[in-house]
C-alpha cells in the first residue's frame, strides 16, 4: 500500500428526516444517552484511520453547535445540501486544500450510529488495492417482488440484489467528479450510483446486519438493542 494515501470521512447530516416524524432531524434524537450523530461520528473517530472527517449541516441547524464533538480537531463542518448527494459534494469540497486525488474517501451517513469499527477495517482492507473502491451491502435474505398497483409482475432473481449500506469508499478525485457530472439527477442516491453512471462497477462489500439507517420511529429501539449486544 502506498504509505502517502490518505483516508478520509464525509458524513452527509443536513437531512430534516421526514420519516421519522419527530420534533427534530433524526440524527439529533437520543439514544443510548448521546444523539445519533454523536454515536455515528465517534465511531468514525475511534476507527483511527480518518485524516478528517467532513460533516455537511444545514444552514437552519440549531442543534449542530451545541455538540461538543463538533469542536473535535479531526472533525470540519461544511454546508448541507439539497439532496444527500448536494450534501456529500459539499464535504468533498471542505476538504478539497487537503485531500489528494488518489486518497480514499469513506462517506457515511449520520443516521447509521450502529456502525462498527471492524465493518470499516474489513472494507478498507478489501478495497485499498482496488481501482474504483465499493461499498458495504447486504444480501435479501426476503424473495424480492417486482410490483405495479399492488400486483406481482414477476419475482427478481434475489442472488443478484443486495442492499446499499454505507460506508461507501471511493477515490477523492474519481467521486468528486462523478457526483460534479451527475448533479440535479434524482436517480443518484448513493455514491456508486454516481460511479455506475460512469460505467465504473464498484465493488460489493458484505457488512453486518446491525449497520441500520435510523428511518422510522421503530429503528431506535432496534438500534439501542444492537447497542447493547455488540
Ligand atoms: N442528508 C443530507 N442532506 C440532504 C438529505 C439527506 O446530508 N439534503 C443525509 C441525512 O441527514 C442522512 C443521510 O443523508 O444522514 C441519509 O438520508 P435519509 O436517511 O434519507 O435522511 P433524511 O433525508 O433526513 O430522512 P427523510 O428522507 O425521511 O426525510
Ligand atoms: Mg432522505
Amino acid at each position: 500500500m502506498n504509505q502517502t494515501i490518505k483516508f478520509w470521512a464525509v458524513v452527509p447530516a443536513a437531512g430534516v428526516g421526514k420519516r421519522m416524524n419527530a420534533d427534530r432531524p433524526k440524527q439529533y434524537l437520543e439514544l443510548a444517552g448521546l444523539t445519533v450523530i454523536e454515536h455515528t461520528l465517534s465511531r468514525l473517530l475511534q476507527a483511527n484511520v480518518f485524516s478528517a472527517v467532513a460533516v455537511a449541516i444545514s444552514a437552519e441547524d440549531p442543534y449542530w453547535t451545541e455538540l461538543d464533538i463538533g469542536k473535535h480537531e479531526l472533525i470540519i463542518t461544511a454546508p448541507g445540501g439539497k439532496e444527500r448527494a448536494d450534501s456529500v459534494l459539499s464535504g468533498l469540497k471542505a476538504i478539497r486544500e487537503q485531500a489528494k486525488d488518489d486518497d480514499w474517501v469513506l462517506v457515511h451517513d449520520a443516521a447509521r450510529p450502529c456502525l462498527t469499527t471492524g465493518d470499516i477495517r474489513l472494507l478498507i482492507d478489501t478495497l485499498v488495492n482496488d481501482e474504483v473502491g465499493g461499498i458495504l451491502a447486504l444480501s435479501s435474505h426476503d424473495t424480492l417482488k417486482n410490483v405495479q398497483d399492488k400486483y406481482i409482475l414477476g419475482t427478481l432473481d434475489r442472488r443478484t440484489i443486495w442492499r446499499a449500506l454505507t460506508p461507501q469508499m471511493f477515490r477523492y478525485g474519481l467521486l468528486k467528479s462523478a457526483l460534479e457530472e451527475a448533479e440535479g439527477n434524482p436517480a443518484i442516491t448513493d455514491e456508486a450510483s454516481a460511479l455506475e453512471l460512469m460505467g465504473l462497477k464498484p465493488k460489493i462489500v458484505e457488512g453486518r446486519p446491525d449497520n441500520i439507517k435510523i428511518t422510522q420511529p421503530e429503528d431506535l429501539a432496534l438500534a439501542q438493542f444492537y447497542m447493547e449486544q455488540q
